[in-house]
Order: C-alpha cells, then structure tokens, then sequence
C-alpha cells in the first residue's frame, strides 16, 4: 500500500502507529484484528519493521547494523540483504568492506549510504509487516529503481506501506491511500483515484521532485 499525503498529512504516524512508538489518543490500530496494544512490544517490534527516512546506525561494523535485528545472520545472509538494499557495491569498496566500522567512532556514511544500510537490516529481519517511510529520499533515482526492482519480489506475501512520493514508488503498490490532516480521504488503485480524485493529482503535482514524473 503506497500512502501519499502532503507534509505533515501523517503519513510517517501512520507507521509509528503501527510499531507502537506511541500510541492513539482515540480509536485503535489493529493488525489482523487484533489491538496492537495487546500485542507485547518485542513481539510487535519483530512483526513490524520500519525504515525511517533518517535512519540510525550504531557505532559498530555494517555487517553488525545491517544484522542487528538478526544477529546470528550469516555473512552470506547480510551480503544478500544488502545486494537487494542496493548497498553491496559500496560497502565492497570500503576499506574493510562489510567490517568497515561505522558512525561516530568511524567511517562517516552519506544519507544514502545510511539508508541502504536501513533497508538492507529490515529485509534481513524479513518482517511480514514492513514499512518503508520515505527509506529511499536521499537515494539517486537510478538505485531506487534497482531496489524498487528487488523490493517488487520481497514484497510478496507481506504487507508493505511505502510513503511515496514518485509514481515509480506509487507502482509498486495495488492499492493507494492519500492523506489530508491526519486522514485518509481516499483509498483505491492509482488509476482510480487519478480518474476520480482532483485532490490526488495535486498532490502527487506538489510532492514530485522530477518534472517528468508529474501526471499530465
Ligand atoms: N509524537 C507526536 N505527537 C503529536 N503530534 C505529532 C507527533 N509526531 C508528529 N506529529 C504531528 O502530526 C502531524 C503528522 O506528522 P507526520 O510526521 O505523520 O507527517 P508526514 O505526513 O509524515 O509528513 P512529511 O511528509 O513531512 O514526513 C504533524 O502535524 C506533526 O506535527
Ligand atoms: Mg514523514
């Protein structure tokens, strides 16, 4: 499910929501029925796995942040997690490669870099729930798109949000939310809504950052 909504519509709540990093004031968020509140949090947490746009990497090796959710993963498990996050070149290219320690006792990585390492740790966790929140906004268009490509088969059989902002994004999704206020004001396929909600070609119009990617 791709959710789209302009800033602050609460698109990155959404997510929150569902791994309890706080909870609702009003309502519920249930996942198959069932109150996530009642679920206990480790349980929850190894349901549901989250990149956020600005992840954050330990002072550690990249083999022990990408397997920190899993951390008897094998090295061959790690390189595969991060081949599919797009991050296996240049992690090889470091100097210690996948034991090139990172953050702030080491080797300072770009946002990009940093969030390929986030996306590599929550496909290794392999979390039937996975939510994808602005994971890949500092990532150039040309890797979204190979990760994009290996995102496509991992998402079979779970469940995925992606807060999208492209329509590259947006297509990786059956089924579309769009956001307003704290809302959903409308949910379809993105045919449909394109076909028949003005409020959600003005917003895709806003959010696009490449012009070619704006809907006629
Ligand atoms: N912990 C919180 N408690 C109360 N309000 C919050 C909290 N976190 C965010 N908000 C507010 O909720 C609204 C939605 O925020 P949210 O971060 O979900 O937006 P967003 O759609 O992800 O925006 P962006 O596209 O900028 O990331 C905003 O008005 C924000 O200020
Ligand atoms: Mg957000």
């Amino acid at each position: 499910m791709a959710v789209v909504g302009g800033t602050g519509s609460g698109k990155s709540t959404l997510g929150r929501l569902a791994a309890r990093f706080y909870d609702v004031t009003a309502g519920s968020v249930t996942i198959d029925g069932i109150d996530v509140r009642k679920i206990e949090l480790s349980s929850l947490r190894s349901q549901v796995g989250i990149v956020p746009d600005e992840p954050f990497l330990f002072s550690l090796s990249i083999h022990d942040n990408i397997a920190y959710g899993r951390p008897d993963a094998t090295r061959a498990e790690v390189i595969d997690a991060a081949t599919a996050a797009g991050a296996d070149e240049f992690v090889a290219n470091l100097p210690d490669g996948y034991d090139t320690v990172v953050g702030e006792r080491g080797y300072t990585l770009s946002g990009g870099q940093r969030q390929r390492i986030a996306i590599a740790r929550a496909l290794l966790m392999n979390p039937p729930i996975l939510v994808l929140d602005d994971a890949t906004s500092a990532i150039d268009v040309t890797v979204e798109q190979r990760i994009h490509g290996a995102l496509k088969d991992r998402m079979q059989g779970r469940t995925t949000l992606i807060v999208a902002h492209r329509l590259s994004t947006i297509s990786l999704a059956d089924r579309v939310v769009l956001m307003e206020a704290g809302r959903v004001i409308a949910d379809g396929t993105h045919a449909s809504l394109l076909a028949a909600e003005p409020r959600y070609a003005a917003v895709l119009a806003s959010l696009s950052t490449t012009d070619e990617e704006v809907p006629a």
